[in-house]
């Protein structure tokens, strides 16, 4: 893996400042709301201003993914600027944690106050259902590794974060709110972030239960921990692919989930819809016209 020394991190910081300076001097938006989607979500969104492809600002190779294309998204929703960052990089993929949340790190230096991460996830509770959407409430990192490791520019905030608030209460009692008002059953749970791209054993999946984890997935929790210690606010929403505790009939593949996935794609984007419509009553700053 790359970026084994403190040169090669310093070189990707340089990138990002570089790049936050490019997107500012071509004036494109600067969003208030970030939404990240991954795995077989197509969130859909009103009033899209411009599009581009995710490559724009990144420095490193993409490659394709199965269910992911990736691009950038602008839209504004009730004069918010939102920007939707569709395909993420993952760890399976074989990249570096530094490269997982260059783009988080990038919307947040681009004025980001928000960032509504979106995923999906196996279930590791019987209180979920296949195509519910469920609100991350914390997160066990699994994965071993974090984005905080190693030296960081020194302007950023301590390496030492608090995470005692990952997944910020106020935009979880937000979603709650939201929830009623769209219909739906409020649920909560905790997401643990595996490696993968192996999906667990039985016995993983109990163990993965019996330490609290109520979701599992490949994504999430390195982008959660990059982006609080920017000091963007964190929500998330897993849409339920699959129970990873019940017997199944079939083997799990990667296609499963990402036809699953689409069938909470309705109901997510309502909920997406109505929590932006919930932040503008709540903090009428994130408006364009309001300072
Ligand atoms: N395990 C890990 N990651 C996942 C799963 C799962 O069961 N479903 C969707 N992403």
């Amino acid at each position: 893996m790359e970026y084994r020394n403190k040169q090669e991190a310093d070189s990707l910081f340089v990138q990002l400042e570089d790049e936050v300076k490019k997107w500012k001097e071509f004036n494109f938006p600067l969003p208030k709301i970030t939404v990240i989607t991954g795995s077989g979500i197509s969130l859909s969104l009103p009033n899209k201003v411009s599009e581009l492809p995710l490559e724009h600002i990144i420095p490193f190779p993409v490659y394709p993914l199965e269910g992911h294309t990736y691009s950038i998204e602008i839209y504004n929703v009730e004069g918010v600027t939102t920007l939707v960052q569709r395909g993420r990089f993952h760890l399976y993929q074989g990249y570096h944690p530094h490269e997982i949340v260059f783009p988080i790190r990038f919307w947040i230096m681009i004025g980001a106050k928000i960032v509504l991460l979106t995923n999906s996830a196996g279930a590791l509770s019987d209180r979920f259902e296949v195509g519910e959407i469920v609100t991350i409430e914390d997160q066990i990192n699994l994965t071993a590794h974090n984005p905080l490791i190693g030296s960081l520019p020194k302007k950023w905030a301590s390496r030492f974060l608090d995470v005692s608030d990952l997944y910020s209460k106020e935009l979880i009692e937000t979603l709650k709110g939201v929830y009623t008002k769209v219909g739906l059953t409020f649920k909560t749970g905790t997401y643990v972030g595996v490696q993968g791209p192996s999906y667990e054993t039985p016995a993983e999946t109990r163990f993965l239960a019996s330490i609290g984890g109520e979701l599992v997935g490949m994504s999430t929790v390195l982008e959660a921990l990059a982006a609080h210690h920017m000091g963007g606010k964190v929500a998330g929403l897993s849409i339920v692919t699959n129970s990873a505790i019940s017997p199944k009939k079939q083997s799990l593949s990667h296609h499963e989930v990402v036809i699953n996935a689409q069938r909470g794609n309705e109901n997510l984007s309502k909920i997406v819809r109505t929590f932006i419509s919930s932040l503008v009553n709540r903090y009428p700053e994130l408006r364009e016209d309001v300072h």
